[in-house]
């Protein structure tokens, strides 16, 4: 497969230390994906100059402390560049899906977007951004990325407008690739508080000696996704992205009760689920990433099924006192839902 030019230009960096050097413009990198997202790429591609942009209204600089670059603590939608970018990853947006307000959610995450794009198109980089599984709506049947889009909120509204700008800016010819996460979880999320994924949520409860508390009856599936398989699949796409949009999951949604089977597992409990009504009217019961043009385009390889995942996850919180080993468990609940 053809190298992008960007890539060239990376491998380049490596032999020639004289040379300018490579710009990346991470908005929404005080966040969950975006600080894992810098802190890679501060790793992997050391010669880059990495810029976080965020506001901080629901990230944190604790995500931040190993961080060695630099930080503009604006909105995105305000943010004027100084330096000429190369390449822009865009996830700042508003992520608490149950914000009502629909004028604030549209504004923030499409004029946030406009605005980056606008900078991107002057320096001629090419842009990787976020959008969401949410734009699928309530579906029943895996979702591919030509699926036709079914916001039933505001949220997932905003990231379809994305989708469609994005669209827009490529027959302008610029670069653009979108990434459609699924359910994300991973070290970093604990701000997030209510919007942080179940797992994450149902641990805290099961480490306070709660029942984890769970819609009834817990058959419902989503596709949950280990975030350091997310972070590879952002980078694969600076580097391999078609132009297109993309799906990021595991391929497999998995039930309610299968999280807090391996949770139990994990953490070395046993509670029993606690069901309670659902009272959204609106909400995903079947999540499930088709994956082929994702595997295809970008050699994404998702590393972490949901029990191995959950385990690593608890082990890098410190949380694990689990009789479960990897190995053990996905051969288990190889044969479960
Ligand atoms: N976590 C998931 O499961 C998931 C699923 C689908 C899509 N996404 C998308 O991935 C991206 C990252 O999500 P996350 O889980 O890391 O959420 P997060 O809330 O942890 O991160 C979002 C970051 O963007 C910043 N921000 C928000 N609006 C901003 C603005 N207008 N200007 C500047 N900064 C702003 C916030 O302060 C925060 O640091 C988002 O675009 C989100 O919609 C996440």
């Amino acid at each position: 497969m053809a190298k992008s030019s960007e890539t060239s230009r990376l491998s380049g960096r490596r032999s020639r230390p004289g040379a300018r050097s490579f710009y990346v413009l991470v908005t929404g990198g005080a966040g969950f994906i975006g600080s894992n997202l810098v802190l890679e790429l501060q790793r992997r591609w050391p010669w880059a100059q990495l810029t976080v942009v965020d506001d901080f209204r629901s990230g944190t600089f604790k995500n931040l402390s190993e961080y060695k670059g630099d930080v503009c603590a604006v909105d995105a939608v305000h943010f004027r560049a100084t330096d000429k970018y190369d390449c822009v990853y865009h996830l700042a947006s508003i992520t608490d899906t149950t914000v009502g307000d629909q004028r604030k959610m549209v504004h923030d995450n499409v004029e946030g977007f406009r605005n980056i794009l606008g900078i991107a198109r002057k320096h001629k980089a090419r842009v990787v951004y976020a959008s969401s599984a949410a734009t699928y709506g309530i579906a029943s049947t895996r979702m591919s990325e030509d699926s036709p889009p079914a916001p039933a909120n505001a949220y997932a509204f905003s990231k379809m407008i994305l989708d469609n700008m994005a669209e827009e800016a490529r027959k302008d010819g610029m670069r653009v690739d979108g990434l459609r996460f699924f359910n994300v979880y991973g070290p970093g999320e604990a701000h997030k508080g209510a919007s942080a994924s179940m797992i994450y949520q149902l641990a805290v409860q099961m480490r306070q000696e709660r029942r984890p508390r769970i819609f009834k009856r817990g058959e419902q599936r989503r596709d949950f996704v280990h975030i350091d398989d997310v972070v590879d699949a952002l980078i694969a796409t600076a580097d391999r992205g078609k132009n297109a949009v993309y799906n990021v999951g595991s391929g497999r949604g998995r039930s309610f009760n299968a999280v807090v089977r391996s949770l139990n597992a994990a953490l070395g409990t046993s509670f029993e689920p606690d069901y309670i009504d659902n009272p959204y009217d609106f909400y995903q019961t079947f999540t499930e990433a088709d994956l082929t043009r994702s595997k295809r385009d970008l050699g994404y390889a998702p590393k972490f099924e949901l029990e191995p995942g959950i385990l690593d996850y608890m082990k890098r919180l410190g949380w694990a006192r689990g009789r479960a080993s990897a190995e053990a468990q996905t051969s288990r609940t190889a044969r479960e839902v």
